[in-house]
């Protein structure tokens, strides 16, 4: 949530601003800043709406300096207007701020008892007040700092600046990272790597309670007691991954596109990974899985996983909600967190509390160095690269197969001779690269349904078993981009109460399954499904909707639905991959059809790190 990034060095701050600001942004759109720092005082520019508005502005004066910081905001105190925007200002100091100062009214009560007056409504010009009144105090910048922080609640991490000194910018990390890059003498700061990517391949992250003072060509990392820290820090690699569109209109498109790649790279890397050897199975015999948002839908996939194929209990809770809850954890619980960004204050706060009860951890993410890899017990990437779409698609289909093959190991491991899958399994997780680019072949169609179903007022996602968990993550997909009225059921649960919301106008999507084995009747259990599907079909048909069915490759759906794009025959473990690549292709082509944004969806922020 929020991108800030920070500049010091031998030429001018503006482009190394401007350009990191864009590679952030997709952190957070509502508006965007930058101060630049020269002999000739602090000069700021603000601009409500994407980075582009502010490259306006910027572009028509002629701005220098020795050092500069910028903002992407997604607004959590204060509307979103160029007055809440960063940089803020009080006094000498400028800053930036990502996360939250939770005791934010009680320091401004005392800051306005002193005389003061804040001009925003946001928790961090209280910050920016704190510092000036030490400096004011006649404290360097650097113990200014050092005597706010015990003041402060929450996470955060924020940058800022004294004129006094202006070549020097100071960082600091409480919980929430701020990354240092050095690119042949010019000192950069960003809330993630890929904000200096651009510029260097080198760099680090500050850890939490740690901070950065940087001058042109140095930088120093002192603890929050101002002593500097003697360890040695080494500029490691940063990825490389690509941010280009490569010919693509929306990244949105581009990341699904790309889902064949990172789930193949998931499953290579993970069976390369000593970690996942060293996993000691068979101390647990029950799996909590949490996440946010898509995250969590793929622990609810993964749950069907852990109880079918390894043969163990599974539950699965939402994020933010778990550190509140009674659980019923045992001592032989795995906890399994799952995040994209690994940086998701409500999954964080849920490892902590997990920990705090002495659980043993592991992570499931796609960010080395991410909070959530470097706090866990055990961790494992999916390696799906860089997803830059606020909307999560190939970060949620490397989970969702990163869970499969981590089940598969568990029992293969524990010697579960009873899992009737594991031999049919194998197979189809080699296959599944090459079957999601089959369901890629469905593109144009879906586009051509989705301009039929332009006007329809409301979207049911109707599924069984894992397929209704998938539905929910179709749904959420529809809500997220295309502002739709879109509600996941379990198919069986329409008729208590929901099927009274069908009409004409309404649009059902049933979520069948097709079986493993191609000839879709064969296998009981599909059989049984396809039968209570063909209800759950008549039940909405009756009610005149509009009847799009996918899976079930049978003349029965073909006949009775709508429309009916076949989905590639897989096991019913991949399966549910499969379907979610539909969902995110309609998800894409009907809120593009009604001119959405789509890779920046409004009021919400790829990363959300305040709870
Ligand atoms: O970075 P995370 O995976 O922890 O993010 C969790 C959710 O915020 C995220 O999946 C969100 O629901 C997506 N925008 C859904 O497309």
């Amino acid at each position: 949530m929020c991108g800030i990034i920070g500049y010091t060095g031998n030429e001018n701050p503006v482009s190394f601003l401007i350009k990191g600001l864009k590679q952030l942004e997709y952190r957070g759109y509502d508006s965007a800043g930058i101060a630049v720092f020269s002999d000739n005082g602090t000069h700021i520019v603000r601009a409500v709406g994407p980075v582009r508005n502010l490259e306006h502005k910027v572009s028509k004066l002629s701005l220098q300096g020795f050092s500069g910081i910028g903002h992407t905001r997604w607004a959590t105190h204060g509307k979103v207007t160029e007055g809440n925007s960063h940089p803020h200002q009080a006094g000498r100091i400028t800053l930036v701020h990502n996360g939250i100062i939770e005791n934010y009214s009680e320091l401004k009560e005392q800051i306005e008892q002193i005389g003061r007056t804040l001009k925003s409504e946001t928790d961090t010009e209280v910050l920016a007040h704190l510092i000036d009144i030490e400096v004011e105090k006649g404290f360097l910048l650097l113990e200014a700092i050092t005597r706010v922080i015990p003041k402060l609640r929450g996470s955060y991490a924020f940058v800022v600046s004294d004129p006094e000194d202006p070549r020097c910018l100071i960082g600091v990390s409480q919980g929430i990272p701020l990354w240092v890059g050095n690119s042949n003498g010019n000192m950069l700061l960003s809330s993630d790597s890929r904000g200096l990517s651009l510029f260097t391949n080198e760099g680090f992250v500050l850890k939490s309670a740690e901070i950065v003072q940087c001058r042109p060509g140095s930088f120093q990392v002192f603890d929050f007691s101002g002593h500097l820290t003697t360890k040695n820090i080494s500029l490691t690699q940063l990825s490389n991954d690509s941010s280009e569109l490569v010919g693509f209109e929306h990244y949105m498109m581009k990341e699904i596109y790309e889902q064949p790649l990172a789930v193949l790279n998931t499953k290579a890397k993970l069976i390369q990974s000593a970690q996942l050897y060293s996993l000691p199975f068979k101390l647990w015999d029950h799996v909590q899985l949490m996440g946010c948002g898509s995250a969590r839908h793929a622990g609810l996939v993964a749950k069907h996983y852990f109880e079918q194929i390894v043969g163990v209990t599974a539950t699965v809770d939402y994020a933010s909600e778990f550190s509140d809850c009674f659980n019923h954890t045992q001592p032989s619980t795995l906890v399994i967190l799952i995040s994209q960004s690994g940086e998701t204050a409500d999954t964080l706060s849920a490892l902590r509390a997990a920990k705090n009860r002495g659980l043993a951890t592991l992570s499931i993410t796609n960010r080395k160095q991410s909070s959530l890899s470097l706090e866990s017990d055990f961790c494992l990437f999916t390696e799906a690269g860089c997803e830059i779409s606020v909307a999560s698609t190939k970060a949620f289909t490397s989970q969702v197969s990163l869970l499969l093959a981590l089940a598969y190991e568990w029992s293969y491991q524990i010697e579960r001779v009873e899992s009737s899958f594991r031999p049919q399994l194998n197979p189809y997780l080699s296959a599944l690269p090459e079957q999601i680019a089959q369901t890629l072949q469905r593109d144009k169609q879906i586009r051509f349904i989705a301009e039929k179903l332009l006007s329809s007022r409301s979207f049911f996602f109707l599924g069984r078993g894992v397929l209704f968990n998938v539905a929910q993550e179709c749904a959420l997909k529809l809500k997220e981009i295309s502002y739709c009225f879109a509600e996941a059921y379990p198919a069986g649960e329409l008729k208590h109460g929901p099927l009274a919301l069908i009409d004409k106008d309404s649009t059902v999507i049933l979520l069948t399954t097709r079986g493993s084995t191609g000839d879709s009747v064969s296998d009981p259990l599909t059989h049984l499904q396809q039968d209570k599907m063909k209800n759950t079909l008549q039940e909405v048909k009756s009610r005149g909707a509009f009847i799009w069915t996918w899976g079930a490759d049978t003349p029965y759906f073909r006949q009775e639905s709508h429309e009916f794009p076949p989905l590639p025959s897989s096991h019913r473990f991949t399966e549910p991959i499969l379907h979610t690549v539909l969902g995110q292709l309609f998800a894409y082509h009907l809120a593009h059809l009604k001119g959405a944004e789509i890779d920046k969806p409004r009021n919400l922020a790829k990363s959300v790190t305040v709870e």
